[in-house]
């Protein structure tokens, strides 16, 4: 047997075996376990196989399975997240710098580097740990009543950790200059040359009022890069995340048919959810994986 059908015989055995521990209805998957039954008896067979054929089969069967199992099976998803590196609730890390506290001199000065670090994202961990415990807790008692409180707290801590994560890992003492390569191109395509550019980020960095961020982006729905400032990044947005399900709630949305009633508006909007659409975007963000900290 050639090592492509062994492996497609371990992967028929492990698909039958989520198929039987499954907490679906036994009626649902019954016609797709008969299929992995057939499918492994005839790789078992011994009979000199057509691989093309067999590849096809095994992906009909790969579909089916993703179909029953990917959206709304939270073991099998669970094990999938599992076999990835991931960071659990309330586990966040305040990462190393990638270079000595002093490598950034005469540009940064050590002892900023010190306290920016040491102190201020640190407590933008510790502060994004708590809120996440916070929220898990009011899961686990259905208590919500300071969901609004610890949802401000994870947008303040969470976009000060990721940002900062960030921007530790974008800086170097060998840095400057210019960009080369793909992003090069994409920055004259979208701001017209690299001078441009930089004069548009340094007057956005300037100009953001209080505290905040300049940021370079990438817009995955129009292509290109774009230029934003994030004024006081806490405002409920987390930054360096990427939304898969999202409710609007601007009174435009619902007024006319609840007026005020919101609650009921949230309640209804469930039952309109397209749920393949949201599991497609997840699917489609988990292909990017920063490190995780
Ligand atoms: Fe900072």
């Amino acid at each position: 047997m050639s090592e492509y059908l062994v492996k497609l015989l371990a992967w028929s055995d492990e698909a039958l075996q989520a198929i039987e521990n499954s907490s679906h209805d036994e009626r649902d998957l019954e016609d797709l376990k008969h299929q992995f039954i057939v499918f492994r008896k005839k790789l078992n067979e011994n009979k000199k196989l057509n691989e093309q054929e067999i590849y096809e089969q095994a992906l009909k069967l790969y579909n089916q399975f993703q179909a029953q199992f990917s959206v709304d099976d939270p073991d099998v998803v669970a094990r999938q997240i599992n076999n990835q590196s991931i960071v659990p609730i309330g586990e966040h890390r305040l990462p190393p710098l990638p270079y000595a506290y002093n490598a950034l001199e005469p540009y940064i000065d050590e002892e900023t580097m010190r306290l920016h670090h040491d102190k201020h994202h640190k407590s933008y961990v510790d502060g994004l740990n708590k809120a996440e415990i916070e929220m898990q807790k009011a899961r686990r008692t259905n208590n919500f009543d300071l969901i609004k409180h610890w949802e401000r707290e994870a947008a303040f801590n969470g976009a000060g950790h990721y940002l900062h994560t960030i921007f530790w890992h974008i800086m170097s003492p060998n840095g400057g200059g210019q960009p080369r390569g793909n992003l090069l191109q994409a920055i004259n395509q979208s701001f017209g040359s690299f001078h441009q550019f930089k004069k548009h980020f340094s007057e956005a960095a300037n100009k953001v009022e209080g505290g905040g961020w300049a940021i370079l982006v990438w817009s995955p729905r129009a292509r290109r890069l774009e230029i934003l400032q994030a004024e006081k990044h806490q405002n409920l947005s987390q930054w360096d995340v990427i939304p898969l399900l999202v409710l609007d709630v601007w009174e435009h949305a619902y007024y006319l048919k609840y007026k005020n009633d919101r609650k009921k508006y949230i309640d209804n909007w469930w039952n309109i959810v397209n749920w393949s659409e949201v599991n497609k975007r997840f699917n489609e963000a988990q292909n990017v994986k920063w490190h995780p900290y």
